[in-house]
């Protein structure tokens, strides 16, 4: 996690931009999986942002004012519980967690709609973001209409609720120092993973063995779990973008594309890498992943302060088209290629996301109608791909290629800084890692 202190730094910058207000912050419920077993909890990444702290069933309030001096932060958290604690292990209580996680007040969660009412109280702004819990939407409203019952002793209710996740999405696009190691440490753990799967991988394995080496080097090195399922996809199956049944028999002459990365601390990283199952490209293979690699490398050299978003997509698009052209997998110029989508038969995603407590991180992708510029701060994927189905109008020696290469990049003052720039991504150095 990042220190105490970022946490109170993020929650007062919060509180600056609320002016003046009561901010209702929830982190995650649990979801049953079957019966008494749960799924894994994950906490929320905004109520995380802003608290660092873990445990299920907690809701931070901000009740703000224009004297920052007299802006307080306060947790509900679940009691101790001695009991509850032999089975499912320890829990802070407000006492410590107040304590530990440097808040001006803590309270038991059971008080929440005892106390939420008053707080709320002669307040004119709420904010909160309605539509994510309906059990928790309607427990706002029902505290919202308590304190209208008190209209005749001149006490008046909240007449304006704003999005909590406006404020809080622009702040967590840029990354601070503590963000930015953590997720360099996440990087360097996906990278250890992909490089221990290029060695591993033999024909005849099953691609859910290759998936057990990442689960294993992830939580080998400390990371909670991975960011996202991962995508373990030999020969055909890379051209299923969301593939994730990871169950078939890996053969000489294909190749695999895993995209697969660890979450550290609440962090993603996110990577895929391609190579040849048997460890030796092919002519064709070659070929595509050359081109696909040139449009990376293109897309990464346009990440730049003052850049568009869509700089490095449209980059990756030159490179890629010329290349469709040049292999015969489409017709015409390039600008008349990308003009009718035509291209899309074969790469159908953009080339990047903004990436951060979650592996699709928030933020806004354009600002007033036009893609917004870069900034240093900001930390993106850079992933172009190609994925050739059968197709009369392809030459056959590429039918069922799938090549998608991922890296994550930082926008720095002066250019990037590329997190992923340790795993191997040439031909030349995959083969050799390979060999
Ligand atoms: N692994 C998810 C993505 O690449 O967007
Ligand atoms: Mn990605
Ligand atoms: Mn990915």
């Amino acid at each position: 996690m990042s220190s105490i202190a970022s946490y109170k730094t993020r929650r007062r910058q919060f509180a600056s931009h609320m002016q003046k207000g009561v901010a209702v912050i929830p982190t995650a419920s649990e979801h049953l999986r079957n019966r008494d077993a749960h799924y894994p909890f994950r906490f929320d990444s905004y109520f995380y942002y802003l608290t660092g702290f873990r445990e299920p069933e907690a809701v931070l309030v901000i009740v703000a004012d224009a004297d920052q001096s007299k802006t307080k932060h306060l947790l509900f958290c679940r009691d101790k519980d001695e009991k509850r604690e032999i089975w499912d292990g320890f829990r802070y209580g407000p006492e410590a967690a107040k304590e530990a996680f440097g808040f001006d007040e803590a309270y038991s969660v059971t008080k929440l709609d005892e106390m939420l009412p008053d707080l709320l109280a002669n307040q004119s702004k709420l904010l909160f973001a309605l539509g994510q819990d309906a059990g928790l939407d309607a427990r706002v409203t029902s505290w919202i209409n308590k304190v209208k019952e008190k209209a005749r002793s001149g006490i008046t209710a909240p007449t304006e609720l704003h999005d909590s996740r406006l404020i809080l999405d622009e702040m967590r696009l840029f990354k601070d120092s503590e963000e930015l190691q953590i997720m360099r440490d996440a990087a360097a753990i996906s990278d250890k993973a992909h490089r221990r799967a290029m060695q591993f991988t033999r024909p005849g394995m099953m691609e859910y063995e290759v998936e057990a080496e990442f689960l294993h080097i992830f939580r080998q090195h400390g990371a909670q779990s991975p960011a996202y399922t991962s995508i373990v996809a030999g020969g055909a199956n890379a051209c299923v973008l969301h593939y994730v049944d990871n169950d078939a028999e890996l053969k000489s002459g294909d190749m695999l594309l895993i995209d697969a990365g660890c979450e550290l601390n609440g962090y993603a990283s996110d990577i895929t890498r391609t190579f040849p199952v048997n460890g030796k490209f092919t002519a064709a293979q070659k070929d595509i992943y050359q081109l696909v690699l040139a449009a990376q490398e293109a897309a990464i050299t346009n990440v730049k302060p003052g850049n568009s978003w869509d700089d490095p997509h449209q980059a990756a698009l030159q490179v890629l088209v010329q290349g469709f052209i040049d292999f015969g997998m489409c017709k015409g110029s390039v600008d008349a290629v990308i003009e009718s989508d035509d291209y899309k038969r074969f790469y159908m995603h953009r080339t990047g996301h903004w990436l951060g407590l979650d592996v699709h991180d928030v933020g806004e992708y354009k600002q007033n109608g036009e893609w917004r510029h870069m900034q240093p701060g900001m930390v993106l994927t850079v992933e172009p791909g190609c994925y050739i189905r059968p197709a009369d109008n392809v030459p056959k020696p590429f039918w069922n290629v799938g090549i998608r290469i991922e890296d994550d990049v930082l926008v720095t003052q002066t250019g990037h800084e590329i997190l992923t720039i340790a795993t191997p991504k040439s031909v030349d150095n995959i083969e050799e890692l390979m060999r």
